[in-house]
């Protein structure tokens, strides 16, 4: 069965690959390279034995979009992850995130509503939820404003799905809602790869351990919650590369209970920055530097998922712990700079 994984090539996209080869499925990734390297194509090769069919694409072309579906008629499930993710540089470029993360997901929709089977996994974000009243968040709680262009295309995205399965019922759409992915594969062959200073935390965590940075800044330590510092809920990146093929499969052998769905994608567990700390203090038998400084502009200061519906409904739950994530991260980061 032939599934097309669009930004195949990036961190949450790359994983997912792997887990689909490992599950049989032939991939065919489309990638523009934007914020991956061509690299990660022999990582992929690597772990699983079979290298993926890979087309240099930019969505944004639409002619080139049309004429990629023209040669994949066979294709019977889209996993779309392309997409710009980098928060502040959404608010400084709004146009830039609408035109990659809106214009190419209705491009996708108008080409996927032409083929036979039409199932459509989308990459959504707990920042759908804001701060959210109650924890752990359900995926009942309402949406808020979003706080960013970024994070309000992942809220146009899912209207758009949403709409778009109400009147074409051959379409079938499952919203992933992910917390904060994090980790790389075990092997190491691939992981996160992000360029310039790391706005995310764990990044930053590894890339201090490696003396690529002199210290971690904590933001905020004055939160309410326990130690003072935000929560939230991390999530191995191996772990959210199975929900795909999970959501795929439910997709695949019609076990849908309507025709647009949508779950949270966490472990349940907050754990704060500075937990995030010690955990990596454990794993690497380091003593990582940081200092707490003010907050930043924009956090919440808690974030942790209600994974019932997930665990229940779509079958699937995390195994891999916090320790286990930050071990792989650390490993990749060691493998990405001894290179
Ligand atoms: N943090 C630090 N120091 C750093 C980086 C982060 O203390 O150098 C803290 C943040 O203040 C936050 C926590 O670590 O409390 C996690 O921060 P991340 O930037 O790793 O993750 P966020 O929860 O802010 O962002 C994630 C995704 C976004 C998404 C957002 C909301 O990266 O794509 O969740 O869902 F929009």
């Amino acid at each position: 069965m032939k599934i097309l994984v669009t930004g195949g090539l990036g961190f949450i996209g790359s994983h997912t690959v792997v887990e689909l080869q490992n599950k049989g499925f032939e991939v065919v990734i489309i990638d523009n390279l934007s914020n991956s390297s061509i690299d990660v194509l022999d990582g992929i090769t690597t772990i699983t034995g079979v290298k993926p069919h890979f087309e240099k694409i930019d969505l944004k072309e639409k002619a080139d979009v049309v004429q990629f579906f023209e040669k994949h008629k066979d294709i019977v499930g889209v996993i779309h992850f392309a997409a710009s993710k980098a928060v502040g540089e959404s608010v400084k470029e709004p146009l830039m995130y609408y035109e990659n993360n809106i214009g190419t997901l209705v491009y996708m929709l108008q080409a996927v509503s032409k083929l036979e089977k039409q199932n459509f996994i989308f990459s959504s974000s707990c920042t759908v939820y804001g701060q959210a009243d109650e924890l752990p968040i359900t995926e009942n709680a309402p949406v808020k404003p979003a706080e960013s262009p970024y994070g309000n295309t992942k809220q146009i995205g899912e209207e758009i799905i949403r709409d778009t399965c109400k009147v074409n019922d051959k379409l079938k759409s499952i919203a992933l809602r992910y917390f904060n992915p994090i980790g790389a594969h075990p092997s190491a062959e691939i992981g996160e790869l992000p360029i310039g200073v790391p706005q995310n935390l764990v990044p930053y965590i590894t890339q201090t351990g490696i003396g690529m940075r002199e210290q971690l800044s904590v933001f905020g330590g004055d939160y309410e919650t326990p130690d003072g510092t935000c929560v939230r809920d991390y999530i191995h990146v191996v772990d959210l590369a199975k929900a795909h093929v999970i959501a795929l499969e439910r997709l695949l052998e019609d076990k849908n209970l309507e025709n647009y769905e949508v779950f949270n994608l966490g472990t349940g567990k907050g754990s704060s920055v500075l937990e995030a700390i010690h955990s990596f203090d454990r794993v690497s038998g380091k003593k990582l530097k940081y200092q707490i400084v003010g907050r930043r502009e924009g956090d919440i200061t808690a974030a942790y998922a209600d994974t019932t519906r997930a665990n229940d409904v779509l079958g699937w739950k995390t195994e891999l712990s916090l320790d286990d994530a930050m071990a792989s991260a650390w490993k990749w980061e060691q493998k990405i700079r001894n290179k």
